[in-house]
């Protein structure tokens, strides 16, 4: 069946494709044809048709009949599919797509400007990549000891586990929430996982029902968004204040609390601002979750790597009649992402959550258990020398790389910055109205075409301004110094 109007056509080439409109403008700019956002929006909404070219070029792209897509004509299939017909023996070929609850999820960090970085590469271009938070490819190397100690327990691991975990790391994980002043942890309130992403995708799959509220920092690590999203809750994002140091803005969360509402995420120290929390800051989180019986998901992540001779307080220690879940693990403090070992601690008021707990509980089983030679260094790695320690003093390799990557960054006209605190990311402000810029996306992709820099724009963050960016400073300084003299060329002549 013909469809009728263009953007009939389009949007139902675009929906067989799994093409949104976003890719629909970078994939006509890969073919040297500038389609503007507006542009795209009124052919689907039907309020414009495309020259020509640009006809060619989105037949091209949908891998359509342009004669069809221009005028409904011809036939509905496009060349390759008619061959496909011809070897069915004349049924249309079955095609499948992506689940539809997949539609409003986002992960930017492997999105579309990474995709174009790979292009670039597989092309034989050098990328200068400032975009994952990745130790291990930049040198920071995995505690001897810990590899020693997986070695030798190697033989050990080759069954499945309990569920929740082995008894050493869960042990070990108990004491560490005994150093944090975690309170009310027993053994059966500590999960380890494949990397505290799996927890995250756990905890939100077992808490949300359709149209549940979960506050989430903006900016945020886009994983807590989209797996709230994938579970069916609405993830409604508070802003963290850039004027107080990446704080989150207790007005803004009061006033997007719902009776909907049912928790509260904060990641601190903070990916992608570098930002940590004091304990006042925390005090007042603590205090709107009490008022509204709200859940707190701590995202702890980065608790080892924080400078400047600050500690980092868990945000469970300061609320034990309230129910936390607090997550940690390896991936940043041992520099062993690639193994995927995290963890999470369930504390404070339990009775709360009895039922809550009896779905994490089902979840966690039905992937069995996590990856068991990553568990069995748990307890090597959180007990006696912290090597990650050395990375953070004055002198280390992460804080002479902070210290640097903040001036050279600010040093730039119209970048500005908060200096991070803790982690390894730098959120800078770009001066939108000097660069001109609209769209922090295309931002990204013009840097990465022109300079050869990989970075994540503000966007992938759940920021909704064009107007900030965020850098990995893991690179050794040499290579954040190449990086930060190109971007300062860049944006001496950019201008969206
Ligand atoms: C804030 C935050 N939480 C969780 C993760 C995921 O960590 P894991 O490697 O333990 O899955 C990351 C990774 O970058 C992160 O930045």
């Amino acid at each position: 069946m013909a469809k009728d109007t263009f953007a009939d056509r389009l949007k139902q080439a675009m929906e067989q494709r799994g093409k949104k409109q976003i890719d629909l403008i970078h994939a006509a700019a890969g073919q040297g044809v500038k389609i503007g956002k507006s542009h795209i929006s009124q052919y689907v909404n039907g309020k414009n048709i495309p020259r020509a070219d640009i006809l060619h070029c989105l037949a091209t792209i949908l891998n359509v009949d342009e004669e069809w897509l221009k005028s409904g004509q011809t036939a509905e299939v496009s060349f390759q599919e008619q061959e496909h017909m011809e070897s069915t023996g004349g049924r249309p070929m079955r095609e499948f797509r992506k689940s539809s609850k997949l539609n409003n999820v986002l992960y930017d960090v492997r999105g579309p400007v990474v995709d174009e970085a790979a292009r670039m590469e597989e092309a034989g271009t050098q990328i200068l990549k400032l975009n994952i938070g990745n130790p291990a490819p930049f040198g920071f190397r995995t505690p001897d000891e810990v590899i020693y100690d997986m070695r030798r327990q190697l033989t050990e691991c080759e069954g499945y586990s309990p569920a929740n975990g082995l008894f050493s790391a869960r042990k070990a994980i108990m004491q560490y929430a005994q150093l944090k002043q975690i309170p009310n942890v027993s053994m059966e309130d500590i999960y380890t996982g494949n990397g505290v992403s799996e927890l995250i995708n756990i905890c939100m799959s077992a808490l949300l029902d359709d149209g549940d509220e979960i506050l989430i920092p903006s900016p945020d690590y886009p994983l807590w968004t989209a797996c709230a999203t994938l579970a069916g809750g609405t993830a409604v994002h508070y802003i963290c204040d850039e004027q107080s140091d990446w704080y989150p803005d207790m007005e803004d969360i009061r006033k997007k609390i719902t009776d909907r509402t049912k928790a509260i995420v904060i990641i601190n120290p903070n990916n992608p601002t570098g930002a940590l929390y004091p304990r006042e800051v925390l005090e007042q989180i603590v205090e709107i979750a009490r008022e509204h019986q709200l859940i707190i998901f701590s995202d702890e992540i980065y608790d080892r790597l924080v400078m400047d001779g600050e500690e980092h307080i868990s945000i469970a220690s300061l609320a034990p009649d309230l129910f936390c879940v607090t997550y940690s693990g390896l991936s940043k403090s041992h520099m062993i992402a690639g193994f995927r070992i995290g963890w999470m601690i369930l504390s404070g008021n339990k009775s709360v959550a009895k039922d809550y707990v009896e779905g994490i509980k089902m979840l966690s089983n039905m992937r069995l258990c996590s990856n068991v030679p990553a568990q069995s260094i748990v307890q090597t790695a959180l007990g006696g020398h912290q090597s990650v320690k050395s990375y953070v003093v004055q002198g280390g390799r992460i804080r002479e790389q902070r210290d640097f990557i903040y001036k050279a960054l600010t040093d730039i006209p119209g970048i500005s910055a908060v200096k991070p605190k803790a982690a390894f990311y730098i959120f800078p402000k770009i001066d939108v109205k000097k660069f001109n810029i609209v769209d922090d996306e295309k931002f990204a992709l013009d840097l990465l075409r022109d300079k050869k820099i990989l970075l994540i724009h503000g966007g992938g963050f759940n920021w909704h301004q064009p107007d900030h960016f965020r850098v990995v400073y893991l690179p050794r300084i040499e290579v954040l110094k190449e990086s930060v003299e190109k971007m300062a060329d860049f944006f001496s002549y950019y201008r969206q």
